[in-house]
């Protein structure tokens, strides 16, 4: 079989609690740039392009299974007895033979290029197994790589087996293995639990492996970043930093302008286009898309969205929706899911726009919502206006046509229709449909009493009192 037909499937390791995050969840449900730490190395072994993904779950397995794609299999470990015994409840999936990627779930920055780089060596060695280093500075908490007096990977020590003498390697395991599945399927047979921690762990089968006489390849990384994994609440933090600073530096050499990034934030899914201008405190998740010469921020948090060219979104929300070109949204305004806004739109402060179409040129500037609705293009909405969408048992839809002027203070009650530049007046409450170019009001016409206040309020020591 050549490399290339070769089963390529992978197990990723995700039956730790959260014992030492301090948590509730799952610990590989703990995020790094607000994405789960296991949807990371997911994705890695999706870019990689391997067959299969296997993951090996414990308690709370709903959780995990809730988070990851829908393609991937499970095995569950019941009691949590080590990577070992972990890789040993995948062992139907060993069965199968090929090659199988071993990864941890609390290991997020690993990526498709050092899989695949460590695949080829583990192919062109022709090794039973090929194991990530890295060379880390403060190795504390990693396994250390022992080598013999040729270097080869004679084994790995655990830090808390280590001896003073091994602690001072800086040579460490990431967490990231190429077996031979058959090989891999033998050797868990043969480890022992016999180490500080009571546990079988994967890491032993290293030594399997040298007493027999087989390959072990060690594969070093440059940039010992991708190895990192988070134990705890700091380590997760570091994580954080890291791939924060990660992200903003992709995005500064691409041309992108940040020119402070305190609380800046940007996902691993982004994408911005050149000249866009990101300002401090925006955080920018998911698959959000922003254009080029955009200005987003300070203070914007956009989720799924999408920005078209040269708009503009200060000091506001905006979750799975998508403005067009030239726009502006802000200070303080929030679109919710299924907006769509067109180009030239203005969207002022305390505007909330929910699941509606808002056609080119309209202009919603101040203190309005607008819900399950279709605006139509080059609308005026004054200050104030509100759909009262919801009966509280239903939603219903209001339609408004192109050029309609919507008064101050307007309540549009749907369904309701209002033709192409169709007015109402300020203060009208709208409950029936408004053919195109008419005028709508509704509204208690003014009265005025003279002299009303002269006869009725006495104004005593500059205080007024009713009579
Ligand atoms: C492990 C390695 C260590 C390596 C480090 C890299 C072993 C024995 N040690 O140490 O050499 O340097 O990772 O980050 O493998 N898990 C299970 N079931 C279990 C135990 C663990 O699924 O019974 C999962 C955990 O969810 C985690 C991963 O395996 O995602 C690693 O376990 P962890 O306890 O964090 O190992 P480390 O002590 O970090
Ligand atoms: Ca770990």
């Amino acid at each position: 079989m050549t490399a290339k037909q070769r089963r390529r499937f992978a197990v990723i390791l995700a039956a730790g609690d959260g014992k030492r995050m301090k948590s509730q969840r799952p610990k590989v449900l703990c995020e790094v740039l607000c994405k789960p730490m296991i949807c990371w190395v997911e994705d890695a072994c999706h870019s990689a392009k391997v067959d299969e993904i296997y993951l090996v779950t414990g308690e709370k397995e709903d959780e995990i299974k809730k988070a990851v794609s829908s393609g991937c299999h499970f095995f569950r470990q019941n009691e949590r007895r080590g990577t070992g015994h972990a890789v040993m409840m995948a062992e139907d999936a060993l069965n199968g033979g090929g090659d199988v990627l071993v990864l941890y779930g609390d290991a997020p920055l690993m990526d498709a290029e050092t899989i695949n780089a460590s695949y080829q060596q583990h192919i062109a060695q022709k090794n039973a197994v090929t194991l990530v280093t890295a060379q880390l500075s403060v190795p504390f908490g990693y396994g250390r790589i022992l080598r013999n007096e040729s270097g080869d990977v004679a084994g790995i020590v655990e830090e808390k087996d280590a001896t003073m003498q091994q602690k001072a390697i800086t040579e460490i395991n990431a967490g990231t293995y190429w077996f031979n599945a058959e090989f891999l399927a033998d050797a868990l047979g043969k480890i022992t639990d016999d180490n500080v921690q009571n546990e079988y762990y994967l890491t032993d089968t290293i030594q399997v492996a040298v007493s027999e006489g087989k390959r072990v390849g060690g594969f070093p990384v440059s940039d010992s970043n991708v190895i990192l994994g988070a134990n705890d609440r700091r380590g997760l933090k570091t994580l954080n930093e890291v791939a924060r600073n990660r992200e903003i530096d992709r995005h500064l050499d691409y041309g992108v302008d940040i020119p402070c990034d305190d609380g800046v934030i940007i996902g691993m899914d982004v994408e911005i286009g050149q000249d866009t201008l990101i300002l401090p405190g925006t955080i920018l998740l998911g698959k959000t898309k922003i254009g080029s010469n955009c200005v987003i921020g300070p203070n914007s948090y956009l989720v799924d969205s999408a920005v078209g060219d040269g708009t503009h979104v200060n000091a506001s929300y905006m979750t799975k929706s998508s403005v067009g070109q030239n726009s502006t949204i802000g200070p303080f305004a929030q679109m919710r899911p299924n907006t769509v806004l067109g180009n030239h739109v203005k969207i002022g402060d305390f505007v909330e726009v929910k699941n509606s179409t808002i056609g080119d040129r309209t202009s919603i500037a101040h203190l309005t919502y607008i819900g399950d609705s279709d605006v139509g293009s080059q609308c005026n909405f004054g200050c104030g206006v509100v759909t009262a969408n919801y009966d509280g048992c239903r939603k219903y839809r209001t339609v408004i046509g192109d050029r309609a002027f919507i008064g101050c203070n307007t309540n549009l009650i749907p369904p309701v229709r209002l033709g192409e530049g169709a007015y109402t007046a300020a203060g009208t409450t709208v409950d029936a449909d408004v053919p195109p170019g008419a005028l709508a009001i509704g509204r208690v016409r003014q009265q005025v009493k003279d002299a009303w206040a002269s006869q009725n309020i006495n104004f005593k020591g500059g205080k007024p009192k009713k009579k």
